[in-house]
């Protein structure tokens, strides 16, 4: 059965208190969410909105990265294991500000799905195309390099845990979407990647988000997509009112 999600990706916003103020209303906007909601603040707030979210119906906690060995010398990392015991029952990887910044390969993705996958962490896989790569036509492409070398090595029981997000680079942080059209048509693609590896029942059931300039006026017709399930929310992610309208587009 696949689940609907809306997940949002707080990146480097919000202290504390700030946090903990968005979190309250929040929680006072969304009631009986139709899908599962996924908050991702940064690490230092894990716990705190952990706490915050216990009990509520639907919410649940997500990082927004972990590191790709176990443990060890790796200062300023963390781990799938520190993760996974401060609450959170996601992680996003691979998002292309990761892959870019940070220098993210998909072999590291590969192993940082595996630890995510072995502490009880349910990925959210990020894949996206740049820019030139669309205009050239190879984004399908360029989308399946990234799922095969990143995931397309775990077992079926353990892809069945992981959540994808399709976020084409160029429309993240700039308020150029992509079309419903144009989402559906790749959601549609990656599904049928995904049934020619897993065969079509993991593909109808696994959970496929839209991510790039999502908000509360375009979210409903994204969401109506019949491959579209949800999606991965950035800046509108830090607004309540905004928050709570994208969640209440899943239908
Ligand atoms: P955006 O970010 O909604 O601000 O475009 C989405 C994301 O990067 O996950």
């Amino acid at each position: 059965m696949r689940q609907q999600i809306v997940a949002g990706n707080w990146k480097m916003n919000n202290t504390l208190s700030e946090g903990s103020a968005l979190v309250s209303s929040i929680l006072e906007k969304i009631h009986h969410p139709k899908g599962l909601v996924v908050l991702a603040p940064p690490f230092t707030s894990l716990l705190s909105v952990g706490v915050q979210i216990n009990g509520q119906e639907g919410f649940h906690l997500a990082a927004q990265n972990c590191h790709h060995e176990t443990k060890g010398a790796y200062t300023g990392e963390v781990s799938a294991a520190m993760i996974a015991q401060a609450g959170a029952s996601f992680v996003i990887l691979g998002h292309s500000e990761r892959r870019q910044y940070f220098h993210e390969t998909n072999e590291m993705l590969a192993s940082k799905a595996n630890q995510a996958l072995s502490n009880g962490l349910r990925p959210i896989f990020c894949c996206g195309e740049p820019l030139d790569i669309r205009e050239d036509e190879k984004h399908e492409l360029y989308v399946e390099t990234q799922l095969k070398a990143g995931l397309f090595h775990l077992d079926e029981a353990n892809f069945r845990k992981v959540v994808i997000a399709y976020e084409p680079i160029w429309a993240i942080g700039t308020g150029r979407t992509a079309s419903s059209g144009q989402a559906q048509e790749m959601h549609r693609f990656i599904r049928s990647l995904i049934a020619s590896h897993y065969g079509t029942q993991v593909a109808e059931d696994t959970t496929i988000l839209y991510g790039g300039s999502c908000n509360a006026q375009n979210a409903a017709e994204l969401f109506g997509q019949p491959d579209v399930d949800g999606g991965l929310i950035g800046g509108a992610s830090l607004k309540a009112d905004d928050f709570a309208t994208i969640v209440n587009s899943l239908s």
